[in-house]
């Protein structure tokens, strides 16, 4: 049976220029969904997905508070609603020694990994509640569970992520509201080399280091994530709120 799972469901996707965020953007699409794309850079997302009548892109910086206040505006004044938030957008962290970390690069990173995810949810709950339903998927990593050196700000940043996902799911359980959160695994994305430190080279980091660290033996792809997203997002999870989805391959284990 070939159904559209996301069929009436409306939804704001955070990062959707980016590798995991352009893929579930299609996704949401395919399934039928409307999609309110965000990123602080649109233009290759609306160069790669073009016109279609159930996507609006929206530029929006999610560490200022005024322009995600406006990206929920405009997502409800176009579709009518929001009953669907994925938090995809955040960045990667140079591994480097705690004691180099700068207090600039500290709140940089959980400004925009943290933060950020509270504030489409503060802005996008009332609508939801209002809807009488809704559904939140946060993507935090496998790195908050399963730590690498270096990576001390990103790590503390996804472990937030998931205490903000226990912490609005019981908040919001009476309120029909669903609050779920994936860990990826290492994944074929940009940002990936990005995690490099300073003195290594990131490709070997990315194709040796990180790919030989998954036990299943390759990369995680964008669509495996962005499939996990529409089952969370979908009614077959509609009894799902608080739950922590590892998507990598065995990283975890
Ligand atoms: N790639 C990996 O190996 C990996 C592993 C585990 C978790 N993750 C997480 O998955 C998510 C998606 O990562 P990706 O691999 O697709 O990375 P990516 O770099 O391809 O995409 C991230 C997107 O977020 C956007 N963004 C960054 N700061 C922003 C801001 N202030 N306002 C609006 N948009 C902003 C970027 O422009 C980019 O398009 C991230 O939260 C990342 O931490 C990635």
């Amino acid at each position: 049976m070939n159904r559209m799972r996301l069929l009436n469901k409306t939804a704001i996707i955070t990062g959707a220029a980016g590798g995991m965020g352009m893929e579930t953007v299609k996704r949401f699409l395919e399934e039928g969904a409307s999609v309110a794309a965000t990123d602080i850079n649109t233009k290759r997302l609306i160069s790669e997905m073009g016109e279609h009548p159930n996507l609006l892109t929206l530029q929006a910086d999610l560490n200022n508070e005024a322009e995600v206040e406006e990206l929920v505006y405009k997502a409800v004044n176009r579709f009518g609603t929001v009953d669907r938030l994925v938090n995809i957008a955040g960045i990667a962290q140079r591994a480097t020694p705690v004691e180099d970390v700068t207090i600039a690069e500290w709140h940089r990173i959980l400004d925009t990994n943290v933060t950020a995810a509270f504030l489409t949810s503060k802005f996008a709950i009332p609508v939801m509640k209002k809807n009488g339903n809704g559904a939140i998927v946060n993507i935090s990593s496998i790195s908050a569970v399963r730590p690498r050196p270096g990576l001390n700000a990103y790590i503390v940043s996804k472990g937030a992520i998931l205490s903000l996902t226990s912490a609005l799911a019981i908040e919001l359980a009476s309120d029909n509201i669903r609050v779920n959160a994936i860990n990826p695994g290492p994944a074929e994305t940009d940002m990936l080399g990005q995690f490099a430190a300073a003195d290594a080279d990131a490709e070997t980091v990315k194709n040796s280091i990180f790919k030989d660290s998954v036990p299943m033996g390759s990369l995680i792809q964008p669509d495996d994530i962005a499939n996990a997203i529409v089952y969370l997002c979908s009614d077959e999870a509609k009894m799902v709120t608080g739950a922590i989805l590892n998507v990598d391959g065995g990283r975890g284990l």
